[in-house]
């Protein structure tokens, strides 16, 4: 099993408040995130449109952790350059979005940049087990994309753990990220259990009831509790 210290936590910004949203990026670099999770959402592979460019720059120019762009974009392939403007930016794309997965991957992999693909619930581990060794990491939604405080789906553990025997088994050096209904509580300990070792949260670390550098510290304490 990993250590603790490898499992890192990647605050999605969808939750933040978007008024404020150069603080609240700096509040949760301050607070020791690993990575930024910025979700865009073109209206087409899901419903929601939620933020484009301009936005991602603005987001990127506040800190200095490295973006971990999901781009729920239907054919993302014409846009990688334009959401992965350095090479520290992880770009992760939707299997079911491309319609040419091995040559977007490939694509990204040629522009420098760290490279994963996101499954959704009702999308098989198959779906990407082809293009697994190329990948940086591979991205297990644990709801349907296109909303932040949805409950995890429990299934998704049982995803994970396939995903690890097979990452295990062929020895590649993927990550597993999870995306969807993380809190500080059982979804995150037994992600980690079942060989998660990203942790996207949303409302988990922007809400009403606790400071950023309270939900964060929660959140440590979760994952120290997995092992
Ligand atoms: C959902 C997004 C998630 C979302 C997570 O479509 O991909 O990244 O922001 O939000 P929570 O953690 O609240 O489920
Ligand atoms: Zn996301």
């Amino acid at each position: 099993m990993v250590s603790e210290a490898r499992v890192l936590i990647a605050p999605s910004v969808l939750s933040a408040d978007f008024a404020d949203l150069g603080r609240q990026v700096r509040a949760v670099t301050d607070a020791g995130a690993d990575l930024i999770h910025v979700d865009v959402m073109d209206g087409m592979f899901v419903p929601a449109i939620s933020f484009g460019e301009v936005v991602v720059d603005a987001i990127r120019a506040n800190t200095d952790v490295p973006l971990n762009i999901h781009l729920m974009i239907q054919e993302p392939e014409n846009l990688l350059s334009t959401f992965a403007k350095v090479e520290t930016d992880q770009v992760l794309v939707h299997a079911e979005a491309c319609g040419h997965l091995h040559r977007t991957v490939s694509r990204i992999r040629n522009m420098g940049n760290p490279v994963g693909v996101a499954i959704n619930p009702g999308t098989p581990v198959s779906a990407v087990e082809d293009v697994l060794s190329m990948l940086d990491m591979v991205m297990v939604m644990s709801v349907n994309p296109g909303a932040a405080g949805q409950s995890f789906i429990p299934q998704s553990l049982d995803k994970i753990r396939r995903l690890k025997g097979i990452i295990d088994q062929g020895n590649y050096d993927t990550q597993i990220e999870v995306d969807g209904g993380i809190k500080a509580d059982n979804t995150a300990i037994d992600s980690v259990k079942a060989g998660a070792t990203i942790l996207v949260a949303g409302s988990a670390i922007f809400n009403n009831q606790e400071t950023i550098p309270e939900a964060m510290k929660g959140m440590r304490g979760c994952i120290a509790s997995a092992f």
